[in-house]
């Protein structure tokens, strides 16, 4: 079970608290519950909030993901971390950017939080100096592509979406999430970025949308897909074609399951290393 190894029961005195906790909570995945409110006694903190310093425990729970991924409770969760988080972005950085993550916001729903669209944004911006074409594949309302927009300048950004929503999720994804979520209209995402120069629409399952695009190198690749086999495509497709210096960001990877092992397993016979990110993002630099 995900998270185990990382919570030695170190604390003797405790061991009556822990012996409780796995009694009543070992099912399923109520077991990782149990980690956490017996690590949240365990660390001498103050529960509920100690057990924050280990999220990856609940974080990665299968159930918990299916029950709260993509619906109001995570949408609660993600509205109220952002407040948090553009309360701080306001008080030491640009004010313009804190007001277009504010705005985008507002504008559109969005599984990111305020702190991974500033990423999104500053990424792209720096990556926009380097020659070359910029992409993302998961668009969803497109909250992150005009994020993009806006620092693009110029450039060419060719966006990937069924816009029917996820295709079908295989064992690697775990029982997260379903088929079809996050349809949205392509229209509406159309009009969205509407006075934006220089931005392709491709519906379709990617890569099958790439059919017919000729071939170009890329400064910039956003990837927000969820699922393994789309990861794993997407860095197939665009890794040989990345600029020297080109930068593939990737939400999740830190807590689907199905993300992570495709960046591991394409990764691990190539020179680039990934950074993982304090967000649930991570960046591989294109050497
Ligand atoms: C979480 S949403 C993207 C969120 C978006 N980046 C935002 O700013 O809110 C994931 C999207 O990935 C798309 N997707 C996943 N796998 C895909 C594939 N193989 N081809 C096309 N679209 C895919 C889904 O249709 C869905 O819209």
């Amino acid at each position: 079970m995900e998270g185990q190894a990382d919570l030695p029961v170190n604390n003797a005195s405790f061991l009556g608290v822990s012996g409780f906790w796995q009694l009543v909570l070992a099912r399923g995945g109520w077991y990782d519950c149990g980690l956490v409110v017996q690590r949240g006694f365990l660390s001498g903190g103050i529960w509920p909030f100690a057990h924050l310093e280990y999220p990856a425990v609940w974080s990665h729970n299968e159930k918990f993901q299916r029950l709260v991924g993509g619906g109001w409770l995570e949408q609660t969760f993600l509205n109220s971390i952002s407040r948090v988080q553009l309360l701080f972005l306001g008080a030491h950085k640009d004010r313009e950017v804190v007001r277009l993550v504010k705005q985008s916001r507002r504008k559109r729903k969005s599984l990111m939080s305020a702190y991974e669209m500033w990423i999104v944004h500053g990424y792209a911006r720096a990556q926009s100096r380097l020659p070359g074409a910029m992409a993302e594949v998961g668009v969803y309302q497109g909250v992150s592509a005009r994020l993009i927009c806006e620092v693009k300048g110029d450039k060419s950004l060719h966006l990937f979406d069924t816009f029917e929503g996820l295709p079908q999720r295989t064992h690697a994804d775990r029982n997260v999430h379903r088929t079809g979520q996050y349809a949205t209209s392509v229209e509406s995402v159309r009009e969205f970025l509407d006075g934006h120069p220089n931005v392709h629409f491709h519906k379709g399952l990617f890569p099958d949308s790439t059919a017919g695009l000729e071939e170009k190198p890329y400064c910039f690749v956003h990837l927000d897909v969820d699922l393994f086999e789309s990861t794993l495509a997407a860095l197939e497709y665009f890794y040989p074609k990345m600029v020297p210096g080109g930068v593939i960001l990737s939400h999740d990877y830190s807590i689907l399951a199905g993300v992570r092992k495709a960046f591991d397993e394409f990764l691990a016979d190539k020179p680039e290393g990934l950074v993982d990110l304090p967000s649930t993002q991570c960046v591989v630099t294109k050497r």
